[in-house]
């Protein structure tokens, strides 16, 4: 019977805290804030990069909200992003002085390749922004496609640049370039993938 009764004022206690403690806000925002960082390091670890993965979007936690769909959005625009200042240090490293023959032609086709890939990145996250017209099955088929196509093209720049022919400074920064890239879309890949699978 005492110990009945003491439990019992032990949690009055705590409910009279619970309610008068300004705190109490503080550690529900906790709460959530660690509820949507856990959505992200569980999202994050299904993709081939989980690390990359988390550190690019733990920052976003609060913005996504265990929300698959602003979490496959946001992953969209990162990527393109990142296309797109590719591209700009690819055109930077093209005006180099001194580039080996060699060099220079995987170099113009990696400045092709990531166009075309910032293209279908734009166009995925396009679909993406879709509402009316298409189902969602369709229009997730699209986005997919898209960002797939995105990625087999960062990849073929990746294999021009692997090439024991292309050697020193030059392929070592494409290289870093283009792998951060590939692998953001890669990972954005497999957030659409999930999505879109646990939607059908
Ligand atoms: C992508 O770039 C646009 C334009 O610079 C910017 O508004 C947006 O916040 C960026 N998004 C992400 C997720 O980095």
């Amino acid at each position: 019977m005492k110990k009945i009764s003491s439990s019992f004022s032990m949690s009055a206690i705590f409910i009279i805290a619970m309610f008068t403690s300004p705190p109490c806000s503080a550690a529900r925002k906790l709460l959530s804030s660690e509820t949507d960082t856990a959505f992200i390091k569980t999202w994050c670890d299904s993709t081939s990069y989980p690390d990359l993965c988390f550190a690019t979007f733990s920052s976003y936690a609060a913005e996504i909200k265990g929300s698959p769909q602003i979490l496959a959005t946001k992953s969209l625009f990162v990527a393109l992003n990142t296309t797109r200042s590719a591209s700009k240090s690819f055109n930077k490293l093209r005006k180099k002085q001194g580039l080996k023959t060699r060099e220079a032609a995987a170099l113009q086709d990696c400045v092709e390749e990531i166009s075309d890939s910032f293209d279908e990145i734009k166009r995925s996250v396009a679909e993406m922004g879709e509402s009316g017209g298409k189902s969602f099955a369709f229009r997730m088929s699209d986005v997919q496609t898209w960002a797939s196509a995105a990625l087999t093209d960062e990849n073929t720049c990746m294999d021009g640049f692997s090439e024991t022919a292309v050697d020193g400074a030059v392929k070592d920064k494409v290289r870093t370039v283009i792998e951060k890239v590939a692998h953001l879309t890669s990972i954005s890949l497999s957030i659409v993938n999930r999505y879109a699978g646990a939607k059908n």
